[in-house]
């Protein structure tokens, strides 16, 4: 299989990243972080999500974010949304994209959104409905593909079936989330190879979650079957607030490094990138989880110190 010449990358950081904070994060923090990816050059920002605010507070101000946002041509903002009440609040304040998730494994689903996978699917069946009403996309997430923090081993056949559905239902795209991050390179592979007898690469994205250090490489296998669109967070931001222990999402800054060894185009400016993950783990006081944002960081701040005298 081809390497892809072009990669898309749908930035987390300022959802699955900062729902999982501890401390409030402000909105205008927030803005200034989503404004400064955009200006990296990222085109796929998620900015929100419209869940319970009692089960995520991080995620209660997100009617103000959207509010704030200056959006820009070109970029889209998707949004999260677990059922229609969430998709009626995502569109009023102004999503023009949105995101459904289900999960692989009935213990996650249960934890995650409070339903079995079916009643999940059977919740997302009107906001399907609303959404192509209103010509909005939807992208689908399937959660712990390759290992489950309730149930541990997840088969690529509990996978299959949910892809499907969210594809037959009209997702345009489904990302394959390793919540837990325990997927290796050997087991994504099983999972691809699986997936790809039935579904376009086209189709589907990976999304890996780094708690193991194998999100790289997870995400290399995933080039190399020709998947070539990549969820990131900055800065590593994140975890998930139903999967204790989990870690953030691949950091953007590790993934872009990453491909532009590869010669492959994201469109993303590394340094402006770097920057504002360097800007928002400072706002957190948060040490940033990217090893090639810390690395550059650093080499910069030794050829500046070198360039002064010092
Ligand atoms: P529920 O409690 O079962 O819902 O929650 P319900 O329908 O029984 O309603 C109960 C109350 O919630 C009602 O209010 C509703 O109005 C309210 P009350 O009458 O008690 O005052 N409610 C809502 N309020 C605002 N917005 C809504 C909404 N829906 C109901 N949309 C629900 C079910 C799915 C809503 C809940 O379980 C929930 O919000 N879960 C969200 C969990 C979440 O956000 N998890 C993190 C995101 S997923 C993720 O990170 C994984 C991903 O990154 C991929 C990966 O890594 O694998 C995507
Ligand atoms: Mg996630």
């Amino acid at each position: 299989m081809q390497l892809p010449q072009r990669v898309s990358i749908v930035e987390v950081g300022a959802r699955d990243g900062l729902q999982n904070e501890g401390q409030t994060v402000a909105v205008a923090t927030k803005l200034r972080l989503i404004e400064a990816l955009a200006d990296a050059g990222l085109k796929r920002i998620e900015a929100g999500s419209f869940v319970n605010p009692k089960w995520v507070p991080q995620m209660a101000d997100s009617e103000a974010v959207y509010a704030g946002l200056q959006k820009r041509s070109g970029v889209v903002y998707p949004a999260l949304t677990p059922n229609l009440q969430g998709f009626e609040r995502a569109i009023t304040a102004g999503a023009e994209e949105v995101a459904i998730f289900a999960a692989a494994s009935e213990g996650f689903s249960q934890a995650n959104i409070n339903c079995s996978i079916a009643e999940s699917l059977a919740r997302f069946a009107p906001v399907m409905e609303a959404a192509r009403d209103l010509q909005v996309p939807v992208r689908g997430y399937v959660s712990c593909v390759l290992g489950c923090p309730v149930a541990g081993h997840i088969t690529p056949e509990q996978v299959k079936p949910v892809v499907s559905e969210l594809l037959a239902m009209g997702c345009y795209e489904v990302s394959l989330g390793d919540t837990i991050g325990t997927g290796t390179a050997g087991t994504m592979q099983a999972l691809l190879e699986a997936l790809l007898q039935t579904f376009p690469a086209e189709k589907l994205a990976v999304h890996c979650h780094d708690t193991y250090g194998q999100a790289l490489s997870n995400i290399l296998v995933a080039l190399q079957h020709g998947i070539a669109t990549i969820d990131a967070s900055v800065a590593g931001l994140g975890g998930c607030p139903y999967a204790e222990g989990a870690t953030g999402n691949v950091a953007t800054e590790d993934v872009v490094y990453m491909l532009q060894g590869m010669h492959i185009d994201c469109g993303v400016d590394l340094d402006k990138l770097i920057i504002a993950g360097q800007d928002i783990s400072a706002e957190l006081g948060r040490r940033n989880a990217s090893r090639a944002a810390l690395a550059l960081s650093a080499k910069r701040a030794q050829s500046q110190a070198g360039s002064s005298g010092q």
